[in-house]
Order: C-alpha cells, then sequence, then structure tokens
C-alpha cells in the first residue's frame, strides 16, 4: 500500500495526516485525527451514525474513501461549538428536548439537522422527518428529536431577526 500525506479541510482547519489509498474518511476523522465524535457503527450506509458534511453536504463518512475528501470543506460535530464554547442551538435543543440517551447517533443527527437547517431554515416537520429518515437512532425515538430540530430552526430565525 502507498502511504502519503493527506491534506484536510476539516471545520475550518487544514489538517494533514497519512493516508493510505483504501482509507475510509470515517476511520481518518477518528483515528488519524482525533475527531472522535462522529460514529462508526452499521460501516454499510445504513444508519447515519458516520454522517459529516463534505461542502455542506451530508456524507456517510463509513462510504467515502478519504482520499477523494482531500478537495472538500469537512465538517464534523466537533466543529459546531462556537469559538468561545458556545453550543451550536441544534446542540442546546437537543439537550433540552432530551434527544439524545446513549449519543451513539446523535453526531450524525445533528449534522444532517445543520445541513437542512444551511439549506432550508424553516423547515416543516415533514421537512425534519425526511430529511433524518436515513439516520437511525435506537434508543431515542424520533419525536425529540424532531423537536429539537424545529426549536433550534425557529432560535436560529429568531435571533437572525435581531441581528438583521
Ligand atoms: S456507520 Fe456509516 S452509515 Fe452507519
Ligand atoms: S440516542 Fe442512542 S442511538 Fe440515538
Amino acid at each position: 500500500m502507498s502511504k502519503r500525506i493527506g491534506s484536510f479541510a476539516v471545520n475550518g482547519k487544514k489538517r494533514d495526516t497519512i493516508i493510505e489509498p483504501h482509507m475510509l474518511l470515517v476511520d481518518v476523522i477518528r483515528d488519524s485525527l482525533g475527531l472522535t465524535g462522529t460514529k462508526r457503527a452499521c460501516a454499510s450506509g445504513n444508519c447515519g451514525a458516520c454522517t459529516v458534511l463534505a461542502d455542506g453536504q451530508p456524507v456517510c463518512s463509513c462510504l467515502t474513501l478519504a482520499v477523494c475528501s482531500q478537495d472538500k470543506a469537512l465538517e464534523t460535530v466537533e466543529g459546531l461549538r462556537a469559538a468561545d464554547g458556545t453550543l451550536h442551538p441544534l446542540q442546546q435543543a437537543f439537550i433540552e428536548h432530551c434527544a439524545a440517551q446513549c449519543g451513539y447517533c446523535t453526531a450524525g443527527m445533528l449534522m444532517t439537522s445543520k445541513a437542512l437547517l444551511d439549506a432550508n431554515p424553516r423547515p416543516s416537520r415533514e421537512d425534519v422527518k425526511r430529511a433524518l429518515s436515513g439516520n437511525i437512532c435506537r434508543c431515542t425515538g424520533y419525536v425529540k428529536i424532531i423537536d429539537a430540530v424545529l426549536d433550534a430552526a425557529q432560535k436560529i430565525n429568531a435571533a437572525r431577526e435581531v441581528a438583521a
């Protein structure tokens, strides 16, 4: 296997690490870059736990070759929090709505939801259900998660209106 330096733009920072052609993005993110918020579960594209954003689009990092991600702006759950430590409204809403239990699905849920709210700031309940249809939660159930996403959308929009 030919090892080489891979360069990744993750959460707005350039990160270099040694990669091999067969390496999956989830493994580079977790094991090489130490961003263990992203979870590996089914490893077959069926659960969404490994979801990260690539150029703003949710991707299953367990199905994505790391070498193909070097020209993309990658976002992981670690990038959601503001520089001063303030949680993203989605993170805050997940806490307030008890939308996580074991938390294994949570990073993927948050990243898929962020992509939704970035593209559609005022989603309907159906929009949220559709967006999260590829993300599986084994313990919390979906009502609280959907409530949290809708609440976060409302708070983000209210903050934008105050700032305008
Ligand atoms: S771990 Fe990637 S979709 Fe399940
Ligand atoms: S909170 Fe446990 S899998 Fe979703």
